[in-house]
């Protein structure tokens, strides 16, 4: 549990970790306030496109929608694909965060987390969404920077440390130093990555075709790194559409399936955090053996994936406690703590 800093205003100022899978809103001095889906379902009534649910209730949908109603994810591979779509779901996020419009004391001031390849274009449409949806002065904060401030990293000292970042489209790994990232790279696999590779592997194995959110619940499940020492591993069933028969169909797939269909990207991830140390300096990196690597992100928690990338790397690796949130409440205390001020750049 965290304790209220007594030296913070309640300014009611946010953080935002826009992620491609989840979207987080921290409030300073409360904590994190929601967590939902970035998914928003679109309803088109006579050439008309309008938003009929946003969020959890969106995701629920998914998959499911009749012709005229399609769910989205606005954002996907850790890029804006939709941008009004996009502004439309950040501008609905602040107002829930705020508890409805208008009861603020005054505008707040508003850091939105951005992967550390998004263009100045994104940036732009970031700020705006966030301008319109009330923000007085907009921050943006590297997602990396947020993860490794969340983590508990040391990242104002002069003590370089490494974060890998596995969210649904992009893995970022970063090494941090002073307040600054000394090294940062991005590839667009992520969970999401994870779930189509597990998805295809059932269409061509099984001849069953299955959805996404049942490709995530397989991963979930029984998803891992490495494959199981025990020939299959557990097993589980899944339901589809049967490509043979054309009729709803129901297989079972074990975790040496799952872990063959899933090798490929998470040997990418891997490859992305050799590559980083290869170009470390080695002041850093010695610093890096000492420290270790932190692993971030909903993909952090995938089966077996730090001791994978422990052996691959020959570093000690820890899967950060709350993996999932480290992004937002990273940057909620960039804004609620003017240590961190160095680590917020202007929108
Ligand atoms: N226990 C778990 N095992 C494996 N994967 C998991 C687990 N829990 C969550 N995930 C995956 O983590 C991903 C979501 O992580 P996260 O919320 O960090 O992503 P995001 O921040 O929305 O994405 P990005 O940072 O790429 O924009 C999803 O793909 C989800 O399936
Ligand atoms: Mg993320």
């Amino acid at each position: 549990m965290r304790l209220p800093n007594l030296f913070v205003l309640p300014s009611h100022d946010l953080a935002i970790d826009l992620g491609t899978v989840n979207t987080l809103v921290y409030v300073s001095g409360k904590g994190i306030v929601l967590n939902e889906p970035s998914v928003v379902a679109l309803e088109t009534r006579g050439g008309i496109r309008r938003v009929r649910a946003i969020g959890a209730d969106a995701k629920l949908m998914m998959g499911k929608t009749p012709e005229n109603v399609e769910a989205i994810r606005p954002l996907r591979g850790g890029v804006i694909a939709d941008i009004e779509v996009a502004e439309q779901m950040i501008k609905h996020f602040i107002e829930k965060a705020q508890g409805g419009h208008g009861r603020l004391p005054r505008r707040p001031s508003v850091a939105i987390c951005v992967p550390s390849g998004s263009t100045p274009v994104e940036r732009r449409a970031i700020r705006q969404a966030a301008q319109s949806a009330g923000a007085a002065k907009v921050w943006i904060i590297e997602e990396s920077m947020a993860a490794a401030i969340g983590a508990g990293m040391p990242v104002t000292e002069p003590i370089g440390g490494m974060v890998v970042d596995i969210g649904g489209g992009t893995t970022e790994v970063a090494i941090l130093s002073l307040s600054g990232l000394a090294y940062s790279t991005s590839v667009r696999v992520g969970g999401d990555k994870l779930d189509d590779a597990i998805a295809i592997a059932i269409r061509r194995k099984h001849n069953l075709m299955i959805g996404e959110v049942t490709a995530e619940r397989i991963k979930l499940q029984i998803g891992t790194a490495r494959a199981p020492a025990d020939g299959r591993g557990k097993v589980m069933q899944a339901k589809g559409r049967d490509l043979v028969r054309g009729v709803p169909g129901e297989i079972e797939i074990s975790q040496a399936e799952v872990a063959e269909a899933i090798a490929e990207s998470v040997n990418q991830i891997i490859a992305t955090v050799l590559n980083a140390l290869e170009n470390t300096a080695p002041e850093l990196a010695a610093d890096i053996i000492e420290q270790g690597i932190v692993m971030t992100g909903g993909g952090a928690l995938l089966s077996e994936f730090d001791s994978a990338l422990s052996q691959a790397t020959g570093l000690p690796v820890v899967v950060a406690e709350n993996a999932l949130f480290c992004v937002a409440e990273g940057a909620g205390r960039a804004l609620e703590d003017t240590v961190y001020r160095g680590v917020l750049h202007n929108a």
